[in-house]
């Protein structure tokens, strides 16, 4: 059998995993799994966080600290969450890595000797304030289509309308406010339509399913346009070499380069080389994205291999997007569920189960639906798989540990389930896991009709024909675990602990396990609780309400405009001391203050009733504007107003440092 090597799309290093991503990454670890316990045959899953391009640049400098240091905190954390998933990979590196800029620059070195790439001035979006280009997601402006206010560069929200960033009406730029202006600059573009007949021939080969060759087919038809490669700084990414002026790689081009950069780094700690597996006839190459991304996976992705001479992927799995509860997943409901909020709720597991009892060969959406998913993993991974084992074992545990032989009487039912484990394995390799499932949740309803119809429980007296039935149902019971490994490998170690065994293989399913002895049961799932599932959406809603819902930029406020000292003068600002203070009726946010300033007592009401009680409002020295004009609020008169420091989530006063009568003018 052929080596393989097995990917999953790279996560943007600046954002969190979350169940949607968790589809991608699951089914290829089940994959993944499923070829390694076939043996025979060398697999490596590599994977890496994908770390270039603009919004993850914007993103540190508004965190202010470095794009490597944004990078380095969620290398961390998606490595951490992929582990706790139980997704193994053999190398998760980074695209901002020095094997992977040798990569880059070599495949794109080889693209020019070719004479494939081409370079032209264009017009761009430029914000004079911040000195850069601004990608299409980074100006918000008015949609020419149906005018809702605060719309991106390129796509509205309110009316889907797609469009030019030029035909956006009065444009912003989404990180300072001013006016975008256009720019002209030059850039290298790869003209991709020097491969269409490489494209074509691999449209006809076995890689692609059926649907995604018409997606190829329909954008053949539309004409293959030349391809924007280059950037301008300043930009997160690798420099392009051979170019005086400062140029980078556009993200998406050393992206899936990420992968064999991820190769190389695998292969060199070990002393061998990347050609050793993406030049190799004796490798085959998948690929798993999902349907988002195909159109760089193939129309991008196959020219730039083809044009650097380094092999095709044998095969391309495109997979569909996450719903959950039949919709998109939304942060309101509570549906947006990051990896880290389902771990400390629930079993990880439980999720792998069900993702496997619904993900299969197709670029169709896969549905969580929340009720279905405690409903299946209750009734099949507790109440029937687990308790199998649990009632067998128990027993033997009674008897004496000892397995023995498989009766005739048995031997047919085992027979059936050892002879499945060739269809399930053609279910697995076809990446139909819904499929094998379902054929491993009928050899464990066949396992426990077995046991229920023999009884064992009536059995103490006849220790012999007792030993037979527990053998041949515990045997059952390893079959479907060893069936099951790929998808719950740590149910998998803890049966293979109880059992006494080594890792199962998957050709272990051609033997039985007689005359051994077995160690004690340990509890293998609990059932969910329709509480956890409430508490875990919860968590989401809250998360979500922390969290922006785009990785995008906010809106940005309005830069404020100059002002002359004397206008600064014209406020008066006061220390005051707060006498008094009491929460308002039906206003949660409100308190009612009376202050001292300077002998004069005032009522004044102030927006703090959510970060201080009354009573730690008493006493406090407060700044304040005190010659703003009265006014009312929610009935109350509010004879000036208090400064607070308040960045949208935490809220403090503004105080002097040191003790101060109140009345003192601040300047
Ligand atoms: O769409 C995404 O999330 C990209 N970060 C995927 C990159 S996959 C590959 F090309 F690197
Ligand atoms: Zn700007």
């Amino acid at each position: 059998m052929r080596d393989l090597v097995v990917t999953s799309a790279l996560p943007y290093a600046n954002g969190s995993i979350h169940l949607g991503h968790l589809v991608e990454y699951l089914m290829t670890d089940f994959f993944v799994r499923f070829q390694k316990m076939r043996g025979g045959r060398r697999v490596l899953y590599f994977c890496a966080d994908d770390t270039h391009g603009a919004p993850i640049m914007i993103r540190a400098r508004n965190e202010g600290i470095t794009p490597e240091a944004l990078v380095a905190r969620y290398h961390a954390e998606h490595t951490a969450d992929f582990a706790s998933f139980g997704v193994a990979f053999d190398d998760y590196h980074s695209t901002n890595s020095p094997e992977n800029r040798a990569v880059a620059e070599e495949i794109y070195l080889s693209l020019k000797r070719n004479g494939n790439i081409v370079s032209r001035e264009i017009e761009q979006t430029w914000c004079p304030k911040d000195a850069m280009f601004l990608p299409d997601r980074f100006v918000r402006g008015v949609c020419p289509k149906c005018g809702a206010d605060d719309q991106y560069g390129d796509s509205c929200d309110k009316c889907g309308a797609h469009y030019e960033p030029t035909s956006l009406k009065e444009p912003r730029c989404a990180l300072c406010g001013t006016a975008p202006e256009r720019k002209s600059s030059r850039h290298l573009f790869f003209r991709v339509a020097d491969y269409e007949t490489a494209l074509r021939a691999y449209m006809e080969t076995d890689a692609l399913q059926p649907e995604v060759k018409n997606f190829m087919a329909t954008w053949l038809k539309d004409g293959l346009k030349e391809w924007d490669i280059s950037r301008d700084g300043p930009y997160f990414g690798f420099r392009i070499p051979e170019e005086e002026e400062e140029k980078y790689f556009y993200v998406w081009l050393d992206a899936p380069i990420g992968y064999l950069g991820t190769a190389k780094h695998w292969a060199e700690a070990r002393g061998q080389t990347l050609d050793s597996l993406w030049r190799n006839e004796s490798v085959d190459i998948h690929h798993f994205i999902g349907k988002d991304i195909t159109y760089f996976h193939t129309l991008f992705w196959i020219p730039t291999l083809t044009g650097s001479n380094y092999r095709l992927p044998a095969r391309i799995h495109v997979h569909g997007f996450l719903t959950v509860n039949g919709e998109k997943m939304s942060k309101s409901k509570g549906t947006f569920i990051n990896a880290r909020d389902y771990l400390a709720h629930l079993e990880p597991e439980y999720l792998r189960y069900y993702y496997a009892t619904k993900i299969r060969n197709s670029v169709d959406d896969v549905d969580l639906s929340l009720d279905d998913f405690l409903h299946r993993v209750n009734a099949e991974l507790v109440n029937k798989i687990a308790n199998l084992g649990s009632r067998t074992i128990g027993m033997l545990n009674k008897l004496d540990n000892r397995l023995g032989r498989v009766a005739a009487a048995e031997g047919a039912m085992l027979d059936e389930m050892m002879a499945a484990g060739e269809e399930i394995a053609l279910h697995f390799d076809a990446c139909d896991f819904n499929l094998g499932v379902q054929r491993i949740a009928r050899l464990t309803d066949m396992a426990n009709e077995f046991i229920d119809a023999a009884k064992p429980w009536g059995l103490k007296d006849n220790p012999d024909r007792l030993r037979e039935v527990l053998t041949a149902g515990i045997n059952a019971f390893r079959l479907i675990t060893l069936y099951l490994k790929p998808v719950i490998p740590a149910f998998a170690a803890k049966v293979e602990a109880i059992l006494k065994i080594g890792p199962l293989a998957w050709n272990d399913h051609r033997s039985l396990l007689t005359d051994h002895d077995i160690g004690p049961f340990v509890r293998l799932a609990d059932r969910i609780e329709q509480k956890q599932l409430d508490a875990l959406m919860e968590a989401a809603r809250k998360a979500g309400e922390e969290t922006p819902t785009t990785a995008t930029p906010k809106k940005a406020e309005p830069s404020t405009p100059e002002i002359e000292f004397d206008d600064f003068a014209k406020v008066d600002l006061r220390t005051a001391t707060v006498k008094t203070a009491a929460r308002i009726e039906k206003a949660d946010k409100l308190l009612h203050l009376t202050i001292d300033v300077g002998g004069e007592e005032r009522s004044l009401v102030a927006g703090v009733a959510q970060h201080y009680t009354p009573e730690e409002m008493v006493g406090k020295t407060i700044v304040i504007v005190a010659n703003l004009k009265p006014r009312k609020l929610r009935g109350v008169t509010s004879q000036g107003m208090l400064l607070a420091v308040n960045d949208g989530t935490t809220l403090k006063l503004v105080t002097p440092e040191a003790n101060m009568p109140s009345g003192i003018r601040v300047s």
